[in-house]
């Protein structure tokens, strides 16, 4: 039984097969690939594209999806071992994941950090729970990383450029109000660099460079693919000469648990938008981002309803390449 939790489990040739056969599924739309089999969708935090792409394409293929949010339609869950359960959760994980490999014959996990103890959040205790007890197969629907994002990033990226073998690849942070999420950051530099390209990270300072962990698997790939992998903090060094150019905001893990001290690091950074000057810097590169994304703050209008954003079409490419991947899961194919 194999999972998809990260990419870093998958070789380039295996996740290669998952975008062709995406590629197949986006022209046939509806087919009986999962026909009989139930997949649960669990929430624990709010979504649009996943929880849309997800229950749409399970339904297209002939699926039934059961979406859950754990702590308000369904109970709360517990995931330390060996504990008093007197607090809010009602049933332990041990239950809950064995109870629904009972019900169903996949399990998705949407679980965001809590931003206040790191070692704890790069755990990734929840989702690592689920593989732990289930005895089907889990997905990632974003936890520390978001490995079907990179799916949908990689097929849009090779339906606009071809081959990214070589390309040269920008991931730039952006300033947002909030201290979010690294997943898609960490994301972006583990499936860019598995999929041989020259990686470069751009971000206001060293204290806002990527988790460890991520960046020395980045660079493992880039070593694997004998391409570079580089950190920068030049804004100007960065864009130049790149072929695509990925925006994600992230909040500084050096003040990890700290908001107040974090919004004073970042609110000195809104320069870092991505604007129609800074896309001029490079080869014609072409534009996308995760979404959602607050324009003008994250990217201009400008850059936002250029021809090169992507950011619709890497949105739209989650349904395809997630029903190629329950397909692969559940079916083998
Ligand atoms: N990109 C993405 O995962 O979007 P949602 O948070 O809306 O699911």
């Amino acid at each position: 039984m194999k999972n998809f939790i990260t990419t870093q489990d998958w070789s380039m040739q295996d996740l290669q097969a998952i975008l062709d056969y995406a590629k197949n599924l986006k022209k046939n739309k509806f087919q009986d690939l999962l026909k009989n089999k139930s997949v649960a969708l669990l929430f624990f935090n709010p979504s649009m594209r996943t929880k849309v792409s997800f229950e749409l394409g399970i339904q297209e293929l002939g699926g039934y999806a059961v979406v859950l949010h754990p702590g308000s339609d369904a109970w709360p869950i517990e995931f330390e071992p060996a504990v008093t359960m007197n607090e809010n959760p009602e049933e332990h994980i041990k239950e809950v994941a064995k109870v629904l490999s009972n019900y169903c014959d996949l399990i998705a996990v949407r679980a965001f950090p809590k931003f206040i103890n790191l070692d704890e959040d790069f755990e990734d205790r929840v989702i690592n729970s689920f593989a732990q007890y289930a005895t089907v197969p889990i997905v990632n629907m974003e936890t520390i990383t978001h490995p079907c994002q990179e799916l949908a990033h990689i097929l849009t990226l090779q339906e606009n450029l071809g081959n990214l073998r070589g390309k040269n690849y920008l991931l730039t942070w952006t300033y947002h109000p909030k201290p979010l999420n690294t997943a898609v950051a960490n994301s972006s530099i583990l499936i860019a660099s598995k999929f041989g390209m020259n990686v470069k990270l751009l971000c206001p300072s060293p204290d806002y460079n990527l988790h460890e962990k991520y960046l020395e698997q980045a660079k493992k790939n880039c070593e694997e693919n004998e391409t570079e992998f580089s950190i920068t903090h030049d804004i100007d060094q960065a864009y130049s000469g790149s072929d695509i150019v990925y925006a994600k905001s992230w909040g500084s893990l050096k003040y990890y648990g700290d908001a107040e001290k974090e919004s004073i690091e970042r609110h000195k950074n809104k320069h870092f938008i991505v604007d129609e000057e800074k896309m001029k810097k490079t080869n014609n590169a072409i534009f996308s981002h995760c979404l959602p994304l607050r324009r003008n703050v994250k990217a201009t209008d400008g850059v936002m309803d250029a021809d090169y954003c992507v950011a619709i079409q890497e949105a739209s490419n989650r349904k395809h390449v997630q029903k190629s991947l329950l397909t692969n899961l559940l079916k083998g194919k």
